[in-house]
This record gives C-alpha cells, sequence and structure tokens, in this order.
C-alpha cells in the first residue's frame, strides 16, 4: 500500500524531508564546526525560499538551456516501477554545498562559471587528456539514461540522465598497472564558492570523490553532461558531474575539473569530515543503517506539479544489484 502526503505549499523544506534527526544534527556539526572556529563569517541559515515556477520566472529561466539532442534513449536503463521526478522538483532541491546549506541553492548555484571549462584527466595514465566544453558534449556518443537516485538522507528521485559511460574516459587515458583509484575533484573558488549568506570557507574544499577503479569502470557508472534532455542546469553540476545510481547521492561529485587515477584511496570530503556517518563505498544498503536513522525506506519525490513523496522501501545497491552485486562482499 502507498501512500502520498501533500502539505500546503509545493516548496519542499529539508526538515520535511531530510529525516529530523539528520536535519538537526547537521545544524548541530555546522555549530560546532564554527565553535571550533572553523569558519570565519557564518551568516545565519536562511531556510527554503518561496520558489517561482512559471513563465518567465528565474527557474523557467534556468531552464532555456540548449537542448542536448538528437538523443539515444538507451533501452537498457529505462526505469519499470517509478515515475520520473518532475524536473521542477529535480531542478529546486539540491545539494550543492559550494554555494549554501540549504536545499534551496538553485540560484545561488547560478555564480557557478561553466564557459569555458577544462576538465584534466591524468594522474597513473599512458594518455593524460584535456577536454573543454566541446570535447565533453561531442567526443562520446551522448545517450539518455533512466536512473533512481537515492540520497543518503533518505529521500529518493528517478532522473532522467544524459551523458555517457565513465568507462569511455578509462578507454581513452589508459590507465597504468598501478592505478587502482580514481578521484573527482569539483570546481572549487572561493571567490564565487560558496554563495551568499553562507561561508564554509575552511572546511576541506574542494568537493572531492572517489571510486575504485573496477566501479568506474562497471557499465552502469555515468558521467552526466545533461538532464531532461537538455544541458545540465548549474544546481545539478554542470557542465559534468559524476552519477553512480547504486551508491548514495554523495558520491556524485558536481562540475568536476579533474579526474586522477591513484595507486592509493583518495581522502574524500564527507569522509573526512564525518568518517563513522559518511564511508569511501557508500553503497545503498536498506540493513546497514546511518548512526543517526534507518536506511531502511525512503521519500520518493515523484511526478506531481507540487511536492508529492511516497514511501518505498529502499532496496540493495538501490535496486542494481545485478549489475554491481559482484563487485563487493556483503
Ligand atoms: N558535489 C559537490 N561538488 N558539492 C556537493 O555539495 N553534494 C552531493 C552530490 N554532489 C555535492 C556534490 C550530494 S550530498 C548529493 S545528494 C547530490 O550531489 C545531489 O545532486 P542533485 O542536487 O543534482 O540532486
Amino acid at each position: 500500500m502507498s501512500f502520498f502526503i501533500h502539505p500546503p505549499a509545493w516548496q519542499l523544506r529539508e526538515h520535511q524531508v531530510t529525516t529530523e534527526s539528520a536535519y538537526f544534527t547537521r545544524r548541530r556539526m555546522l555549530k560546532t564546526l564554527l565553535g571550533l572556529g572553523v569558519s570565519a563569517s557564518i551568516l545565519p541559515l536562511t531556510g527554503c525560499k518561496s520558489a517561482q515556477t512559471g513563465p518567465g520566472s528565474e527557474l523557467e529561466q534556468t531552464f532555456q538551456l540548449p537542448a542536448l539532442g538528437p538523443i539515444r534513449k538507451n533501452p537498457e536503463f529505462r526505469e519499470g516501477d517509478r515515475p520520473l521526478t518532475t524536473q521542477n522538483l529535480a531542478s529546486q532541491y539540491n545539494n550543492f554545498y559550494e554555494f549554501g546549506g540549504t536545499k534551496s541553492i538553485w540560484k545561488s548555484a547560478q555564480a557557478l562559471p561553466t564557459d569555458p571549462w577544462t576538465l584534466e584527466v591524468g594522474g597513473r595514465v599512458k594518455n593524460p587528456r584535456t577536454y573543454d566544453l566541446d570535447d565533453l558534449r561531442n567526443t562520446f556518443d551522448l545517450e539518455e539514461r533512466i536512473y533512481r537516485f537515492r540520497c543518503v538522507e533518505a529521500w529518493s528521485m528517478v532522473l532522467p540522465w544524459v551523458g555517457f559511460p565513465m568507462r569511455k574516459i578509462i578507454e581513452a587515458v589508459e590507465p597504468t598497472a598501478e592505478a587502482k583509484f580514481v578521484r573527482f575533484t569539483s570546481f572549487y573558488d572561493e571567490t564565487i564558492t560558496p554563495g551568499p549568506g553562507f561561508h564554509f570557507g575552511s572546511l576541506p574544499w574542494p568537493y572531492e570523490e572517489g571510486l575504485r577503479i573496477e566501479e568506474m569502470a562497471n557499465d552502469l557508472a555515468f558521467f552526466a553532461v545533461g538532464i531532461y534532455g537538455k544541458e545540465l542546469p548549474k544546481q545539478h553540476g554542470a557542465p559534468i558531474r559524476a552519477v553512480l545510481p547504486w551508491k548514495y547521492g554523495f558520491k556524485g561529485a558536481k562540475s568536476i575539473v579533474k579526474i586522477e587515477f591513484l595507486a592509493e584511496q583518495p581522502a574524500t570530503y564527507w569522509n573526512s569530515l564525518m568518517p563513522n556517518e559518511y564511508g569511501f563505498e557508500a553503497n545503498v544498503n536498506p540493513e546497514k543503517p546511518h548512526p543517526r536513522w534507518s536506511q531502511a525506506t525512503e521519500r520518493f519525490i515523484g511526478p506531481g506539479a507540487t511536492l508529492d513523496w511516497e514511501m518505498k522501501e529502499t532496496l540493495l545497491y538501490n535496486g542494481y544489484a545485478e549489475q554491481v552485486g559482484g563487485l563487493y562482499q556483503l
């Protein structure tokens, strides 16, 4: 049996979707960091502002992005059980801490400079490469894949990403035998990020994430350069971000400027900050609760024009056990 919850306004509030304990503990963590003098000039958190969604609104303008087409819809990666999340909801409920600590950072994320863009790929590889914006959109065959997306905060969506398999980068740069891991580094410039009203200046920027090289070679591992048939909006991590649907969302680094193949496991952002709460592997697993909340169920943000969410059971590897189960021992 399913049930829907209809709040009065369409706008998701962080405490409605994040579990209460996660919401308040994150704020406690920020206070603690401040108390330790970690950040010099944090301003009060603003909470979610009401959204403007009508024609001509600022949100509408962020969708005036070129279509990436024609794009092949890869039939192997469709979603049988759950409908697509509404674009407005997906594009106004984001985590991008470089631009602030609330979910409604889509406006401040518009400050991200994405053109020109350079992505360097190097480290332990035979053919280091540098890609510009054109290369990213034209070197690899782009395809659409519909993937489930599960945040560690126990909410989820279904999203139509446009991009190419990560494996294509492996083939292009040919990692050497020493390469066992990969690190993704996000854009960071302290004059641009963090955005207005929020200062995380002394946290371990830039945002970095990583994988074992076998995980990167898995067919599901994907670089997105678009969503809903168009270029990625900045708040989703334009112009290129990682999408790893069997892992918690924080593994998917946004706005990537560097990919390095490494011999050793890299330090990663949330794992460095709170190692007992956010692991390096971070596979979706309903049997493995977060230290402060269960991961057995999730609030699925679905197809409504206004906010609808539906409680769903969380599946091992987010439902992708067939594709990735062989990579792990439980
Ligand atoms: N990448 C960067 N650079 N900075 C971030 O704060 N947040 C992560 C991930 N990638 C984050 C990031 C988290 S916690 C999540 S849940 C997803 O991005 C959210 O992606 P979305 O906003 O496109 O839904």
